[in-house]
């Protein structure tokens, strides 16, 4: 079972900030996930909301600031001072952080919400500038979104995300050609999950921060967690 750090090292540092980013390619766990929205110029940043009230010292919604003006609030307070001069991320500059690692990068594109106009074509078009289109998942609750990114760049893999119990998930994955399926706890108890993996699915699953489930999902079979906590769940996939 691989780990992927949720948000970067998002336990002990402020989430989707270059500081969580960096301790997750220090621990040098299997993954990273971090979540991509678009400012009103175009610019792709990383940060979970669509608006920056719960994790800057700013208020409103990205779509309505330019990448300049995001910048000039502070991501890292709200989880301690220590992180004051902490910025909202650019995509670019974590993707230059994980370059230099061999850890896959899950982008999520959080078009779910706000439907950011091009903005899958303009993260596909990065990834490949990077040069990292084999180390990059693009997931997304966006189903949409990951049927535009197959269209566009159908060597790059993809994950449909889920909150909820489906019947046939499996298959309604193999429709998006998505190579894998995200699924949210509790959901990832369901029946649906050891069906999907008899069927040979990529299960990987989130947010697991506590050690108990975490044995309980390796023991069901599942590929990976997202886990905000990845320096405590190295030592339990390594015993
Ligand atoms: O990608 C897994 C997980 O991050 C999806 O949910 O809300 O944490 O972005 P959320
Ligand atoms: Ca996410």
């Amino acid at each position: 079972m691989k780990i992927i750090a949720h948000r970067g090292s998002s336990g002990t540092y402020p989430e989707n900030t270059l500081a969580a980013f960096q301790a997750a390619a220090n621990l040098r766990v299997d993954g990273v996930e971090f979540d991509v929205h678009m400012t009103k110029d175009g610019e792709l940043v990383v940060i979970h909301d669509e608006t920056i009230d719960r994790t800057t010292n700013g208020g409103g919604y990205i779509k309505d600031f330019t990448y300049k003006e995001l910048r000039q609030y502070d991501a890292g307070s709200w989880f301690s001072p220590t992180f004051a001069n902490e910025k909202i991320p650019a995509l670019e500059e974590v993707l230059s952080i994980f370059k230099e690692t061999n850890m896959t990068v899950n982008v999520e594109l959080k078009s779910d919400i706000v439907p950011y106009e091009g903005m899958t074509e303009r993260v596909l078009r990065m990834v490949h500038d990077f040069d990292m289109e084999e180390q990059v998942i693009i997931s997304s609750f966006d189903h949409e979104a990951l049927e535009q990114a197959k269209q566009l760049a159908p060597h790059v893999q993809t994950a449909l995300l889920t909150m909820e119990v489906m019947v046939d998930v499996a298959d309604y994955a193999h429709l998006l050609k998505a190579e894998a399926i995200h699924i949210a706890l509790p959901a990832a108890y369901r029946k649906m999950t050891k069906v999907a993996l008899s069927k040979g699915a990529i299960i990987r699953v989130f947010t697991v921060n506590d050690v108990v489930q975490a044995t309980e999902l390796l023991e069901i079979g599942v590929h990976a967690i997202f886990t905000d906590y990845p320096e405590k769940m190295v030592d339990l996939v390594n015993e």
